[in-house]
């Protein structure tokens, strides 16, 4: 068996994940640590400086709400969100973040954040929620001052989790391997507040050849806070809302800025404009169908129908929309062509900031976004509940906002605590409370820490793992290493062996199966119970297959778990679009063999996983409208 040494961390409270709900929940827990003479440990696979999915920076926060400017109330923003999810989303958690999500921005700004200033003052607006930055640094400035309020000795990066450390029904710490030293590291603590981002690559990528991995959310992001939770017995929410991202073609550019900054319009191949073209079949959506803006998976939708007919490709509109502003400066030669330069450079800086590809594509085909419209494509699906998917934990909200109908289902005791007693979860790792983005992920960190510190003084008892457990959890983690060592030498070319699977080829199994099965791209986002219910035999083979992945090194080692995390997305995922008996979201995914939304369904479907025997429970929980 590898002989790895075994690092045993002590601390009151344990936070999992460096992203921007791990960055927020570490500034907010060295305060209330500090007060009250409590340890805290930080933990990451990456360096948090440029971790997840802020790792190349952002050109937009998406989520400001306003209140000190008195731009726009809390239940305007809950409004907002309900109606994007088709109706599906937890009031009491999107307040919660809705109300804290300023002092984030704030807060940013003072540690060094440019956001855009208009010229007679206040921020500059993308949309009526979404301020512009210069964010190409924005990971490094917020997480240097998660580090600083931390402390640098608190701090393991480079340690890939695992899992959930549990006694019983409590959570009690978590398990995982440094992916440079030959270490096995358990953290153990009072309280854990878990934030392992999204995934990405569950779905085969549009990206193939040398695009091959290209996506639009982190690679990196891999399943993590699905399999930590569901393995800690937690129950999940909206496991079936994913995202699809309508993205610039082939380098994955946002559309964000161009739709609401630049006021662009996207069309067909025909030069139609889809969103009006189609705007009856919104009446099939009602009544969010009616709503402004309307739902993004709608307006993916509408988009869909079009490529569907052949009526592509689509495109956005760039020098169109360029023009358009420029023109207000015609008949001043010297303000238009002064006007045209900016335009030039905000065009380009909006994908510098964030996804530099985009520009490199533009480079490399000759684009000038003056002169050429640019296609947009549907990307493959992503689990990502703090932007316009919804999938994470279920998690206690606030008591102070709940309805009296609410308190019962919504609120179970410490704010963000998941049903798994003393595990926290925040940004992607929470669900039901979509739009919270980059900003809203740090908001809902810091008051997920602050339960986490007060549930670690309310429950003191030092956390005891069995010495036993963490031997058998260390065979477990490593055992594609032994695979590796014990088998590659049966055949002359270490790729190619009957008796195990690499990790690379275990991804494509498992993106193929998604892709056919579970309405990925090539599928037109569309399945139907006989497409899932194959898709679901198909990933129990591949289940089996998982105890024969081989590992040759630390890194692909970290490849192997990346890709299990991921099979267990996929398979809450299925379970659940098979358990939700409608189609809610087209342009997200459409059940063909149950095309219509339907009122029954207007509630969450969660699930939940019993490590003891293997079984799944799939739940009905009720949607109570608070605002
Ligand atoms: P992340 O910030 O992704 O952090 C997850 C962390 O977990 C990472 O540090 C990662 O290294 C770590 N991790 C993962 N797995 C493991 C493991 N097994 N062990 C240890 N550590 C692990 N938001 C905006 O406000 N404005 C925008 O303009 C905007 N644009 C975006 C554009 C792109 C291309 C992307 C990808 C995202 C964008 N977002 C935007 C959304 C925003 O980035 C996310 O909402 C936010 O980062 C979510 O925070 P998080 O902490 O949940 O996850
Ligand atoms: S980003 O995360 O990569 O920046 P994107 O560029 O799509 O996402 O969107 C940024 C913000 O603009 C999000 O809040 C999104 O909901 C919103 N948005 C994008 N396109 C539209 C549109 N056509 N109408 C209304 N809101 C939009």
């Amino acid at each position: 068996m590898a002989n790895f040494e075994t690092v045993t961390v002590k601390s009151d409270l344990l936070l999992v994940g460096g992203g921007m709900a791990g960055c927020g929940a570490a500034v907010e827990a060295a305060h209330w640590a500090k007060k009250n003479n409590l340890s805290v440990a930080w933990v990451d696979k990456a360096a948090v400086d440029r971790s997840g999915a802020v790792a190349m920076g952002l050109s937009a926060i998406n989520q400001y709400v306003g209140l000190a400017e008195g731009d726009n109330t809390i239940s305007e923003y809950v409004n907002y969100v309900r109606n994007d999810l088709m109706g599906v989303t937890r009031e009491d958690l999107v307040a919660s973040i809705a109300r804290h999500v300023d002092s984030s921005v704030h807060l940013f700004e003072k540690w060094g954040l440019p956001i855009w200033k208009a010229e007679g003052g206040g921020y500059v607006h993308e949309g009526r929620w979404q301020l512009m930055i210069n964010g190409e640094s924005y990971k490094v400035i917020v997480a240097e001052a998660a580090k600083n309020a931390l402390g640098i000795d608190n701090i393991y990066e480079r340690v890939f989790i695992v899992g959930p450390m549990m006694n019983g029904d409590r959570c009690i710490g978590a398990y995982g391997f440094s992916v440079r030293e030959e270490k096995f590291y358990v953290f153990l603590a009072k309280s854990i507040m878990l934030a392992l981002g999204g995934a990405v690559h569950v779905f085969k990528p549009r990206s193939s050849g040398e695009g091959l991995g290209r996506a639009w959310y982190p690679p990196w992001n891999s399943g993590s806070s699905t399999y930590f939770t569901l393995q800690a017995g937690a129950e999940l929410t909206c496991q079936e809302v994913r995202f699809i991202p309508v993205r610039f073609k082939d380098a994955y550019g946002p559309v964000g800025a161009w739709f609401l900054l630049f006021k662009s319009r996207a069309t067909n191949g025909l030069g139609e404009n889809y969103m009006i073209t189609r705007k009856d079949e919104l009446q099939n959506w009602l009544p969010y169908g009616s709503v402004k803006p309307v739902p993004a998976n709608l307006r993916n939708w509408l988009m869909m129908l079009d490529v569907m007919e052949g009526k592509g490709p689509i495109f956005m509109r760039t020098e169109e929309a360029i023009q358009n502003i420029a023109n207000e400066y015609k008949d001043d030669k010297k303000a238009y062509k002064k006007k045209m330069k900016e335009l030039e450079s905000e065009a380009w800086e909006d994908f510098l900031d964030m996804t530099i590809s985009q520009a490199i594509l533009w480079a490399a085909s000759n684009v000038a976004p003056e002169e050429k419209a640019s296609e947009i494509a549907a990307a493959e699906p992503y689990f990502i509940g703090s932007h316009s998917g919804a999938s994470g934990a279920w998690v206690s909200g606030p008591a102070d906002l709940q309805s009296d109908e609410s308190n019962s289902e919504y609120h179970w005791g410490y704010t963000n605590m998941s049903t798994t007693k003393g595990l926290f979860c925040a940004g992607d790792a929470s669900g039901a409370s979509s739009h919270k983005f980059s900003s809203g992920s740090h908001a809902e960190g810091r008051v997920a820490a602050k339960a986490a510190v007060k549930f670690a003084i309310d429950n003191n008892d030092e956390p005891v793992a069995d010495d036993a457990e963490i031997e058998k959890l260390k065979a477990m983690v490593l055992a594609p290493l032994d695979v590796f060592t014990e088998l590659s030498g049966k055949t002359t070319d270490p790729h190619i062996n009957p008796e195990y699977i690499r990790p690379k080829m275990f991804m494509f199994r498992l993106q193929k199966i998604m892709d056919e099965y579970a309405g990925g791209v090539s599928a037109q986002f569309t399945t139907s119970t006989g497409l899932l219910n194959k898709g679901l035999e198909l990933l129990g083979v591949l289940k089996e297959d998982a105890e024969h992945i081989a590992a040759e090194d630390l890194h692909e080692l970290m490849r192997a778990w990346e890709n299990i995390h991921r099979m267990w997305q996929a398979e809450a995922h299925v379970r659940t679009i098979l358990f939700r008996e409608e189609t809610r979201w087209p342009g997200y995914y459409f059940r063909s063999d149950m095309p219509k939304m339907k009122e029954d369904w207007k509630v969450f479907a969660n699930c939940k996983y019993n490590p003891a025997d293997g079984e799944w429970e799939m739940i009905k929980r009720p949607i109570y409208e608070i605002f």
